[in-house]
Order: structure tokens, then C-alpha cells, then sequence
């Protein structure tokens, strides 16, 4: 109920269709129960039964009442009247002709409240995923790394579209079914009320069957929502590991991997369907059942002389009644498709809740442009129960370039990650300038900064808006960071040169343009602080040149935290920081590192000039 009330909330403010989608509701109920009542003087024409309604009807028309009889009385005037002037035959031309205008109107009206309808479920859509997209912009990375991708996909799309269909069918559901159900009640309680009691009965016991199958709905439709995740996930992995699949001969493997979960959601998904579509043969079925009984208690009746219901009318009453059993039916159907709806929408509300580990305090400040120094300090951090760094301390000094090497695991990247705060530590702080970085505003803290990974990360665009990313510059700056990137000159070689598509996350380039596009792409932002992870480690030795040559130009004159795993690369570096197993072990320049017997430095570096003689 709780999640329900929220979901609407989306379609705020309510007062914009509310009162409009009731007025549109009851002009078609009103409208269509019309229709209906209509068949009582057309079969009283038919069956020449007309001498008894100018008995019944008034001879002046009748002064405007809210009530049944009004409405009836109003009619019974009019046909009087064209039964008197025109005869039989002009009676059943009025009647046919009032049914005509009747359907139109109730179908109009129902036209006009769907279309508010889709209005107001597109609002509802658009807002929710909105919301769902802001707050996964908004949440730290570690997030991520614990979240499988496939199912924050479909909650973007399977969940969202879900909580569309429950959010239409609620619609309906909440207002206009009771609201119909209610209206056709007191009609039928106006034209006989042993017949409409009796059937009060008979009603709540299918209801409650109905309610039975619903529950059943609900805990099938969380089942398949996850499976609907798991194999996105599958999927989703398998588009972006195509090349690794193919050249392992994975296949089979990946296959396995899918059909497992295709399967699964095969099965849930058709106990969902079976269970549904028991719901409405059992209505049908418990809807006729309490018809036949009507037709032979209300037949008594009649039969017997009991009832002052003529036979015309008593027909009119069941066609009226059974046209209950539709919105009836309409309610406990939905009752179904709003477990699902829940159920879906309980997933998008509850990754909206999630509450960003790492944001601004209340009170942070902006920090100031880079003046002195980064200083780690008694810095520690895990990752959830796993310690990962002890007790860094570290300066960098403004304009200095310090690297980070050691063994694969020691915690490098981690350190870098903690600079832009993708990750805050669990034990002591970081400071630039002084300013502990979590007193200062994210936002300020990462305008300060720039960063290439090993991995280049490009989105699917052209050249020029991949380098220009999120800045305001002209083209003549783009195209001059690129030439510092060295990437110049294979852009305008490219076939539509800058405004080359470069495909998705860059797959039509090489590792090394990507990276160039990527340092192009840091070098226009300008950043005083440069973190560089392990920029040029997956690259032939051929682009690695064109690669370290721009990294170099983007060196100049900045504040660098510089990860490498060739250790080639940061000979120069004012300082050189050992991590092995989260802890500094050795530091000093390249000169005094290598000459330290023993060390870890000197025997990755005499490992690595062996590998380069061989
Ligand atoms: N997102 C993560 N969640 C949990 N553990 C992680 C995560 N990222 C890295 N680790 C672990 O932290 C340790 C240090 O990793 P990392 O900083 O990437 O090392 P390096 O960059 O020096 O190779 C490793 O043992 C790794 O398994
Ligand atoms: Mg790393």
C-alpha cells in the first residue's frame, strides 16, 4: 500500500486531472448504463407491450431531480409523446435513435478519460525514471562493483515498464470499477430489490477466491523479476566479452550460462501466465453460474406472480446485471497486475532510496584552487571487511611527480581511486592544501582533476564531442589538444576526420588512439592534479611511444600521482613510492632505489631489464 501511495505521488499534482478524469468517468458510466436500460421500451415496442407506458409516463415533463426516476421519468415523457404523434413505428425509430446518441456520448467521454489517463501514466514513467537515473548518476562507484549491471538495466526497462501497466490498471481499478460497480448497483436496487439482494450474496465468495490467486501472483512475479536480471546481466556481459567468448571457444560455455537462466524465467514466467489465466475462465465461470441462478430466482418470481417486475424489465435487470460482472472482473484481474506492478515497483523505488555513501556534508566547502601539496595521512581503507591499504603517508608537492609501483594487488589503484573520492577511507585523511577532502565539495574536489586509466573510456559519439566532453571548447582548442595528444593526425586521417562516429565505448579504433582521444580529452580540461593508472600498460610498444610522448606533454607543469607498471616510464619520477601488500615499503628517487640491495625496487627492476634483453 505503502509503495502504491508512492507511485502515484509520481503523478502529482493531482488536482491537474483528478477532478476531470471523475467527471469523464461518471458521464460514461451514466452514458453507458443507458444503453442499456434502453432495451426495456425497445422490447416493450417489439413485443407491444407500449399500452402500458403511457400509463406509467408523466403528462408534463418533469422539473430536474439528481435521481433515477427523474431520468426514467424524463424518458417515459418524450416516448409517450412520440408514440401518441407518430405512432409504433416512430417509437421504435426514438428508441434506436436515443441508443445511437447514448453509445456516442459514453464512448466519447470514455475516450477523453484514457486519454488523461495516458497523460498522466507518462508523467508517472517520465518522473520515475528520472528520479532512477539521478540517483544512479549520483551513487558512489563501489556501488557498482556490488550491483550486477543486468539488473539495474532492467529496472530501467522491465520494472519501469511494469509499474507502467499496474499504474493504468490501478487507475481504472481504484476509481472508475467502483465507481461503475456502485452506479450499476443502484440502478439495479431501483428496479428490484429481492433480485439485487440475492445476488449480493452470491458476489464476495468468488471475490475471495480471486484474492487467493493474487497473492500467489505477487510472490511468482518477484521470482521472475529477478531471473529477468540475472539474464540481462548474461547478456550483457556476453556483448561486451564477444571478442574473449570467440577466441576461448567459450560458446558452449556462455550458452550454458544463458539457457540456465532462459529456462528459469521460462518457467516462472508460464506459472505466472497459468495462474493468471485461471483467473478470468474462474470469473466467467462464477459470473454465469450467478446469472443462471438469478434467471431461475428471479423466473420464479415472475412465474409465480410475485414480483410487480414485468418480463421485459426483468430481462433489462439481468442484461443490466451482467454488464456488473465486467467491471468485476476488471477489479480482480487488475488486483493481479497490481501485485506485479508492486512488486516491480518496490525495486526502482528501493535503488531511489539507496542513499549515496559518498556526497557533500551539509556544511562542505568548495575547495580552492591548488596552491602546495596532496598529503596522505595514516591513510587506511578497506574494501567492506577487507583491508586493502595501511597506513599510507605521502606528500606530493605542487609541480612533482610521484609514482606508485609494486606487484599486481598491492593496492595502487586504490590509493589513486581515494583522491577523487570515488572511495572515502576507513582510517586516517587526505589533504590538498590542508582542506581534509571530505569537508570539501565533490564537485570541486574533481575539478581539480584528471584522469587516464588503463582502460580508456569513450562514449559513442564523434571524435570531436568525445574530446570536448562536458567543456565549452571551440574547435581550434579541441584540435589543439589533440595535436598535443599525438592524435591529430590520425583523426583527420579517419574518414570523416573529427566528426568521425567512433562507434560504441570506441571499438572502431585501436588501443592506442583510444588512449590518445583519452589524454586529448584530459588535456582540455586542463586539470592542475593528474592521476595517470597504468595509462600506457596495455599498449604495443609502438603506440606506447606515441602514448608516453603525450602523457608527457600533459605532465608538464602539473601535480602528477603517476601508476606504472613498466617501471621504464617513471625513471624520472621526483619520487617513487613501493606498495606491496598496502604498505609503503621503500621509497626514494629511481638512482637510490635501485642501488638499495635486496629491495624490492631493484629486483622488479633487474626482472625487468632481463625480460627486455631476452
Ligand atoms: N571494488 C573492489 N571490491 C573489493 N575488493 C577490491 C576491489 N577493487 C580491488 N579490490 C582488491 O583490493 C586489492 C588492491 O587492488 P588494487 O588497488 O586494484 O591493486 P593494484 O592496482 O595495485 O593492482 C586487491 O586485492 C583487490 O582484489
Ligand atoms: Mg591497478
Amino acid at each position: 500500500m505503502k509503495t502504491y501511495l508512492r507511485i502515484l505521488q509520481y503523478a502529482r499534482p493531482l488536482a491537474a486531472f483528478l477532478p476531470q478524469y471523475l467527471l469523464y468517468t461518471v458521464l460514461t458510466i451514466f452514458f453507458s448504463i443507458g444503453n442499456f436500460t434502453l432495451i426495456i421500451p425497445l422490447l416493450s415496442v417489439l413485443f407491444d407491450k407500449t399500452d402500458k407506458v403511457p400509463m406509467q409516463a408523466p403528462d408534463h415533463l418533469p422539473s430536474f431531480k439528481p435521481t433515477i426516476q427523474w431520468v426514467t421519468d424524463t424518458f417515459n415523457y418524450f416516448f409517450a409523446d412520440v408514440l401518441t404523434t407518430h405512432g409504433k413505428m416512430g417509437a421504435l425509430a426514438f428508441v434506436c435513435g436515443v441508443v445511437v446518441v447514448s453509445v456516442l456520448m459514453s464512448n466519447v467521454f470514455r475516450y477523453l478519460s484514457l486519454r488523461l489517463l495516458a497523460k498522466v501514466r507518462a508523467r508517472v514513467i517520465r518522473n520515475l525514471r528520472r528520479d532512477l537515473y539521478h540517483r544512479i548518476i549520483g551513487l558512489q562507484l563501489g556501488f557498482f562493483t556490488g550491483e550486477r549491471k543486468g539488473d539495474l538495466m532492467s529496472r530501467f526497462t522491465a520494472d519501469v515498464q511494469e509499474v507502467e501497466t499496474s499504474v493504468v490498471n490501478t487507475f481504472t481499478a481504484v476509481i472508475k470499477e467502483p465507481l461503475t460497480i456502485v452506479a450499476y448497483f443502484l440502478v439495479l436496487f431501483h428496479m428490484s430489490v429481492p433480485l439485487t439482494l440475492f445476488t449480493l450474496v452470491l458476489l464476495p465468495i468468488s471475490g475471495g477466491i480471486i484474492a487467493t490467486i493474487a497473492k500467489r501472483l505477487r510472490t511468482q512475479a518477484k521470482q521472475s523479476q529477478k531471473t529477468l536480471g540475472t539474464m540481462l546481466s548474461v547478456i550483457d556481459e556476453t556483448l561486451g566479452g564477444i571478442r574473449v567468448i570467440k577466441a576461448f571457444n567459450a560458446q558452449e560455455y556462455i550458452k550454458g550460462k544463458f539457457e540456465e537462466q532462459n529456462d528459469q524465467y521460462a518457467r516462472t514466467s508460464r506459472s505466472i501466465d497459468n495462474t493468471r489465466d485461471l483467473a478470468s475462465p474462474f470469473s466467467e465461470f462464477a459470473g454465469v453460474s450467478v446469472v443462471a441462478g438469478l434467471l431461475y430466482f428471479g423466473g420464479t418470481l415472475i412465474l409465480g406472480g410475485k414480483s410487480a417486475l414485468d418480463g421485459q424489465t426483468f430481462i433489462g435487470y439481468v442484461i443490466l446485471f451482467s454488464q456488473v460482472l465486467t467491471p468485476a472482473k476488471a477489479l480482480s484481474s487488475s488486483f493481479g497486475n497490481i501485485q506485479r506492478g508492486l512488486v516491480a515497483g518496490e525495486r526502482v523505488l528501493s535503488i531511489i532510496d539507496t542513499e549515496p555513501a559518498i556526497r557533500d556534508r551539509p556544511d562542505a566547502t568548495v575547495l580552492p584552487p591548488f596552491e602546495r601539496d596532496i598529503e596522505f595521512h595514516n591513510l587506511s581503507f578497506s574494501y567492506g571487511e577487507t583491508p586493502v591499504l595501511h597506513d599510507v603517508n605521502l606528500t606530493i608537492k605542487k609541480g612533482q611527480t610521484v609514482a606508485l609501483v609494486g606487484g599486481s594487488g598491492g593496492g595502487k589503484s586504490t590509493l589513486a581511486d581515494l583522491l577523487p573520492r570515488f572511495y572515502d577511507p576507513s582510517g586516517g585523511q587526505i589533504f590538498i592544501d590542508g582542506h581534509d577532502l571530505r569537508a570539501c565539495t565533490l564537485h570541486s574536489v574533481r575539478d581539480q582533476m584528471g584522469i587516464v586509466t588503463q582502460e580508456s573510456i569513450l562514449f559513442n559519439d564523434t571524435i570531436f564531442n568525445n574530446i570536448r566532453f562536458n567543456t565549452e571548447a571551440t574547435e581550434a582548442e579541441v584540435m589543439e589538444a589533440a595535436r598535443i595528444a599525438n592524435a591529430h593526425d590520425f583523426i583527420v586521417a579517419s574518414p570523416e576526420g573529427y566528426q568521425t562516429m567512433i562507434g560504441d565505448r570506441g571499438g572502431r579504433l585501436s588501443g592506442g588512439q583510444r588512449q590518445r582521444l583519452s589524454i586529448a580529452r584530459a588535456i582540455l580540461r586542463n586539470p592542475p592534479i593528474l592521476i595517470l593508472d597504468e595509462a600506457t600498460s596495455a599498449l604495443d610498444t609502438e603506440s606506447e611511444k606515441l602514448v608516453q610522448e603525450a602523457l608527457q606533454r600533459l605532465m608538464q607543469n602539473r601535480t602528477s600521482l603517476v601508476i606504472a607498471h613498466r617501471l621504464s616510464t617513471v625513471q624520472h619520477a621526483d619520487e617513487i613510492v613501493v606498495l606491496q601488500h598496502g604498505r609503503i615499503v621503500e621509497r626514494g628517487t629511481h638512482e637510490e632505489l635501485v642501488r638499495r640491495e635486496g629491495g624490492v625496487y631493484q629486483r622488479l627492476s633487474s626482472m625487468q631489464t632481463n625480460a627486455a634483453l631476452v
